[in-house]
């Protein structure tokens, strides 16, 4: 009996150093497999009494029982022990920094161009107009010729208008939405009820008040009987849609190729006139071009800028807020979010 003793002393030895000198919970597993699992000496002497005789089985059984426990108890407290040192690393390392500051995401907005855009479109949309698109690229013949703006007017000249190489291409970068005009009169038959928003672009340097790029709305109506006073009506409820109730209009008599007679309006708006676009009855020689019969048909058409609208309605004095894309300038008009 004094053999068996001292051999389970001895594993009891080694498995508690092993269990000791684990420092941490993948080398205690290890240590498991070796000490305390299916195939470790004490699991083996375990296995072993079954082959003894009766009487030699019980002290055995107890001498390796006790074995058992010291070593399953030497491993619970060591994996205790490492369980609560990994606990606290963790809380130590995975701690959050609830005093940082947090980081935003503003959710996107509408610059206010596209919101007045919209604005204006629904206020058409309600009147029975549709919204007519045409491309920034355009053909030269539609954007000039075609609108009766003959080869050596001014406007023509390379000062005012962005041609695309090569020139004999004949596109140039549209300078006003009017050709939407033309491409909408070619494709349709009247009655025509239409507006066109857009990006357009002459040659200008940005400063405070101009833009090389800027944006226009241009509308259109052919139709029978169709006279300066449906414009001029047309013009009222508009400005007064966009600027307020009471705010006055005015036609002063002007030039334009596409329109006979021609005039700009004008609008009165915090004590003075401000001018708003150019107006006027569709030329008949346009018509003619279109394919529209000017004896039949007749119609008027309107066109301003946009970011002249918006600087007069909300007191923007420098167009650089418009163009340079600081959200801080959206966010002025509610668009997003601090
Ligand atoms: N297309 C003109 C411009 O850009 C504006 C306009 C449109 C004038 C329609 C008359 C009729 O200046």
């Amino acid at each position: 009996m004094a053999a068996i003793t001292d051999e389970m002393n001895s594993i009891v030895e080694t498995a508690i150093a092993a269990i000791t000198g684990a420092g941490n919970l993948d080398e205690l597993r290890e240590v498991k497999s070796a000490h305390v699992g299916d195939k470790s000496p004490v699991a083996r002497a375990n296995q072993s009494l079954g082959k003894m005789e009766a009487a030699e089985r019980a002290e055995a059984g107890k001498v390796i029982g006790k074995a058992r426990g010291q070593i399953n108890e030497a491993f619970a407290a060591r994996q205790g022990e490492l369980e609560r040192e990994r606990d606290e690393r963790v809380l130590i390392e995975e701690r959050v920094d609830v005093t940082l500051p947090a980081r935003r995401s503003l959710p996107g907005g509408l610059h206010p161009l596209t919101i007045l855009t919209n604005e204006i479109s629904d206020l058409f949309i309600g009147m029975g107009y549709r919204v007519a698109e045409g491309p920034e690229l355009e053909a030269e013949w539609l954007n000039f010729d075609s609108l009766n703006i003959p080869a050596d007017h001014p406007a023509r000249t390379m000062q005012d208008t962005f041609f695309i190489e090569p020139l004999d291409s004949h596109l140039v970068l549209r300078t006003h939405t009017s050709p939407v005009q033309m491409r909408t009169m070619l494709n349709e038959e009247p009655p025509i009820y239409i507006i066109c928003p857009g990006r357009t672009y002459r040659s200008d340097e940005l400063d405070a008040t101009h833009t090389p790029v800027f944006s226009q709305v241009e509308g259109l109506v052919i139709d029978k009987g169709i006279t300066m006073a449906d414009l001029k009506g047309t013009l009222d409820h508009f400005a007064r849609s966009i600027f307020g109730p009471n705010v006055k209009t005015r036609l002063r008599s002007s030039f334009f190729p596409f329109t006979e007679p021609s005039a700009e309006v004008d609008f009165f708006f915090n004590g003075r006139w401000v001018e708003w676009g150019g107006c006027g009855m569709v030329n008949p020689k346009v018509l003619e071009t279109a394919g529209i019969d000017p004896e039949v048909y007749s119609g008027f058409a309107f066109g301003m800028g946009l970011e002249r609208t918006l600087m007069v309605r909300h007191g923007i004095t420098d167009m650089h807020d418009i163009v340079e894309g600081d959200i801080r300038f959206s966010q002025s008009f509610g668009v997003g979010s601090r």
